[in-house]
């Protein structure tokens, strides 16, 4: 924490690094009230830039014991230093520097750098985390190889581990042990890892397709070890298919995944040694959901693939954050499309972009995938670097095509093997591989904010043509004023009475592209921009934005009934999700507006009949039709009325609770025939056929509630014999938030005493209170602050309770005596001092002031302002504030 105003940083002002370090040798001195650091760095002037300079080192809440250079003691004129930095003014070319240092994990509370988890000492250093351990050169394009000695007590810590091989274990005699680690990759600090616990592991092994057998081992408590099982199979399999998709092999002899219960994020890619969540690798059917099963697959398979689109090739800096993430993110979406559903995939990650990260686009956060500036690097580890960033990547996939965009990976690593570098060398790389000129498309990088295309289709029967009229714009972003047109990607089909016709485009060579000539990507370059199809023989509904091809809003004003047709018809997942979706959305604004004003609610019989018929047809993967027929969210909603002058959280909860109402009413029957058709007899196993029947049931279930009271008695059945953690979970929101307060409270009570063993679990249970309707919702979150399951200084927890409430509860978290900003500021606050990552996360709901009308988004301003008078901002929290408040 600062005094002083913290300050931007700009990708403008990156110079190379005036010094390299060739091999840094660490040695770790675990106690219980300290640990012991020294650190000794071969450091050579990097040839051209270094010049004359000085050698700075990054350092923070270090406390410097010892410091020489080439042997020799430094005296204290020999050094400076500053807040967060270490001067030496005259060093030679080629130097070893070595520091001592006492640090103090027990009370690092913001779990960065190094710090206690319960009872194991663990890392971590993205982005900045390194320079809490030690004074270093902390930035990504310094890479070092390491050489590691870890020294604790053997009785508390048996297992010692860090990146790469094991060299030696030796026992000290004295209670105390050592264990020695080489990792033979240079690598940025960040990528550096420790860990000292009480820990067993589950032990496998994987034979790479050169023949290079990999111990594979996932490290967890005791009490754990019967949960590694699907994280295993997981990185098994991730093994595989990054071999046979990308051609990438493990590169080490040993891969390790250890399980931490605090902390900020997922994951983390350290060099042979990932360190998770313990909420994404441990997984049983007791105690996981369906949902969380194919999280551990996704984050298993994520960090893995890391292993080359970070590792092996990394960044040079962290604007270029999204080289690693949005590559990798792309992958890993792959990968799940390719082990589960394609479409089902594919729809929840449009979801995620649409309701969150156009959010993003649309706050005063909003920033480029290759952001310009930052002033603390952890807040940009964003929908926009992650998911948009993937979704660029997609784009270009579709631009080349697979092979060629194969090609262009390969390429990729192949030159930049072992190299720091840019997302530009990426766009190269693509670009050579394939002989396509992406100069356009990279204006994806650098321009911030979610464009939207305007559709117009126009029919000539006479000269059976369909035109489509595209116009695209971008909004104005922070301090970017002027947007210029996007190489966007548009598929794009027409629908005609007897299925989707054959495309031609008038002017171009016959479309023969693969078997399929119903679908075709137009590439939208202009900022208005025509296409001319040629013999359509009917007047067609156009399906425009295939599989979600570009993250951009799309706007053609269909009729309900055209909406219908897509939904029922079309040959597109994602179109016919996307129709039922828009077709929803109408229904549901129109109500709002008789809500507004008095009027009787009326839902349109159209959409009700489309739904029923939806949800007759066992054709369909359950599945999708449970995404089709699940409203848009509240959040969701208001973001959409942001723009049409201001959402009002009671009517849009009201409009909402209405047409799920009528929904369920109207199809009560059909609803009870597949809550009974969608039961699983076969055992538990996170398949996709098995998910996509309890997603179905359990939203039936929900319908069902809503319906009628006596309905509840199905959840309270399916509660009691529940044999998986999905369908009780289910059950339980079904009962928490429709049945009667005796009903709930049973039920809660009861959950907490079966699970009150299983963190995971209890988590959970935190997070369906969160989200229980009702005045007493505010109450009941802050008593639970106080219960014995709770614990601030743990982030799941805090997501699960305190994002819970403010993400899940919106007519409590809206309430307009402004009592739900205020809590929620109140744990900013705390989170402020102890955690800033998590505080400023917590913050994002509270940015979105401006979508609110009156009285919320002025006490939502209100809060934010008396936090931004708290006189020790961290400089995560007061980036946040400062750009919401402008
Ligand atoms: N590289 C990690 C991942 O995407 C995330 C690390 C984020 N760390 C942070 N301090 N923000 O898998
Ligand atoms: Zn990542």
């Amino acid at each position: 924490m600062r005094d002083a105003r913290p300050s931007a940083i700009y990708l403008k002002d990156y110079r190379p690094p005036a010094f390299l370090i060739e091999r840094t040798e660490l040695a770790f001195d675990l106690h219980e009230d300290r640990a012991i650091v020294e650190a000794t760095l071969h450091l050579r002037r990097n040839s051209g830039v270094g010049a004359g300079e000085a050698l700075v080192l990054h350092g923070q809440e270090l406390e410097l014991l010892w410091l020489a250079l080439d042997g020799r003691e430094l005296g204290e004129g020999e050094y400076s230093l500053a807040e967060d930095s270490l001067s030496i003014a005259d060093v030679p070319d080629q130097f070893t520097l070595s520091s001592r240092c006492r640090i103090r994990p027990q009370d690092n509370t913001s779990l960065e750098g190094l710090y206690k988890s319960r009872t194991m000492f663990c890392t971590q250093c993205e982005a900045e985390g390194f320079r809490k351990i030690t004074w270093y050169l902390d930035r990504p394009d310094v890479m070092a190889e390491f050489e590691v000695s870890i020294e604790a007590e053997k009785a508390r810590y048996p297992v010692l581990l860090s990146n790469g091989n094991p060299v030696a274990a030796e026992d000290l005699g004295n209670g105390r042990h050592r264990a020695r680690w080489h990792d033979p990759f240079p690598k940025p600090a960040y990528l550096f890892a420790l860990v000292a616990g009480d820990l067993r592991s589950v032990d496998d092994s994987f034979t790479t397709r050169g023949g290079r057998q990999v111990s594979l081992r996932i490290f967890v408590e005791e009490k754990d070890l019967d949960k590694c099982d699907h994280a295993m199979i997981s990185l098994k399999k991730s093994m595989r298919w990054d071999e046979e998709v990308y051609g990438r092999e493990y590169d080490l002899d040993i891969f390790n995944i250890v399980a931490v219960d605090d902390f900020n994020m997922g994951a983390m890619e350290n060099k042979s040694l990932n360190i998770f969540n313990s909420s994404c690798v441990l997984c049983s059917p007791e105690t996981t959901t369906d949902k969380g099963f194919q999280t551990v697959e996704a984050i298993v398979a994520h960090e893995y693939f890391h292993n080359w689109s970070g590792n092996r090739v990394t960044c040079r800096d962290w604007f270029q954050l999204s080289l690693k993430e949005g590559f990798t993110v792309f992958r890993d979406a792959e990968f799940s499309a390719d082990m589960g559903s394609r479409t089902v995939k594919r729809v929840e990650d449009a979801t995620v972009m649409r309701t969150a990260q156009f959010a993003e686009d649309a706050g005063p956060m909003a920033h480029p995938v290759r952001p310009d500036s930052f002033i603390e690097i952890s807040n940009f580890y964003t929908l926009t670097v992650y998911e948009k960033g993937a979704e660029v990547v997609r784009m270009i996939h579709t631009l080349l095509g697979p092979e060629a965009f194969r090609k262009g990976s390969d390429l990729y690593f192949e030159r930049h093997d072992g190299q720091a570098v840019t997302c530009e060398d990426f766009v190269l790389a693509m670009e050579e591989a394939s002989g396509t000129d992406l100069g356009q498309f990279r204006r994806w990088y650098a321009q911030a904010g979610t464009p939207l295309l305007s559709v117009g289709g126009d029919y000539d029967e006479d000269a059976q043509t369909y035109t489509l009229s595209v116009r695209q714009s971008t909004a104005p972003t922070p301090g970017q004023p002027e947007k210029q047109p996007l190489l966007i990607p548009l598929a794009v089909g027409l629908l005609g009475d007897a299925g989707n016709l054959p495309l031609q485009l008038e002017g171009e060579a016959p479309n023969v592209e693969s078997e399929d000539n119903t679908h075709l990507v137009l590439k939208v370059t202009e900022a208005e921009q025509q296409f001319v199809f040629s013999g359509v023989r009917e007047r067609p509904v156009p399906s425009l934005l295939r599989g979600f091809s570009a993250p951009v809003r799309l706007e053609y004003n269909y009729s309900r009934e055209e909406l219908c047709a897509l939904m029922s018809r079309d040959d597109d997942g994602f179109v016919r999700w996307d129709a039922a979706q828009q077709l929803a959305i109408s229904v549901l604004q129109e109500v709002e507006g008789q809500i507004r004003e008095d009027q009787a609610a009326r839902v349109d019989p159209l959409y009700l009949k489309a739904c029923e018929t939806l949800l007759q047809d066992t054709s369909l993967d359950p599945a999708m039709v449970a995404e089709m027929l699940r409203l848009p969210g509240e959040g969701y909603l208001a973001e959409l009325a942001a723009r049409r002058g201001g959402a009002r959280v009671e009517s849009i909860h009201l409009a909402r609770e209405t047409v799920l109402k009528a929904l369920a009413l109207h199809a009560e029957a059909t609803w009870l025939e597949a809550y009974r058709r969608n039961v699983v007899n076969a055992p538990y196993a996170p398949v996709a056929g098995q998910i996509a029947a309890r997603s179905l049931r359990n939203l039936s279930l929900e319908y069902l509630a809503l319906a009628r009271e006596e309905h509840i008695a199905l959840a309270r059945a399916q509660y009691a014999s529940a044999g998986n953690m999905t369908d009780s979970l289910a059950a339980l929101r079904v009962i928490s938030q429709r049945g009667t307060d005796a009903q709930r409270d049973e039920a809660l009570d009861d959950f907490y005493r079966r699970w009150q063993a299983e963190a995971l679990v209890v988590n959970q249970w935190l997070q369906v209170q969160a989200t229980v309707p009702g005045e007493g919702a505010l109450a009941r979150v802050q008593g639970l602050l106080q219960h014995e399951a709770f614990d601030l200084r743990n982030p799941n927890k805090v997501r699960s309770l305190v994002g819970g409430f403010a993400n899940g509860n919106p007519l409590q978290f809206h309430r307009a005596d402004g009592a739900g900003y205020r809590f929620h500021g109140e744990v900013i606050e705390a989170l402020n001092t102890s955690n800033p990552q998590i505080a400023a996360r917590l913050l994002a709901p509270l940015t979105r002031w401006r979508n609110y009308a009156a009285p919320q988004g002025a006490a939502m301003r209100t809060e934010l302002e008396r936090l931004a008078a708290l006189p020790k901002l961290s400089p995560d929290v007061f980036e946040v504030l400062s750009k919401s408040l402008v």
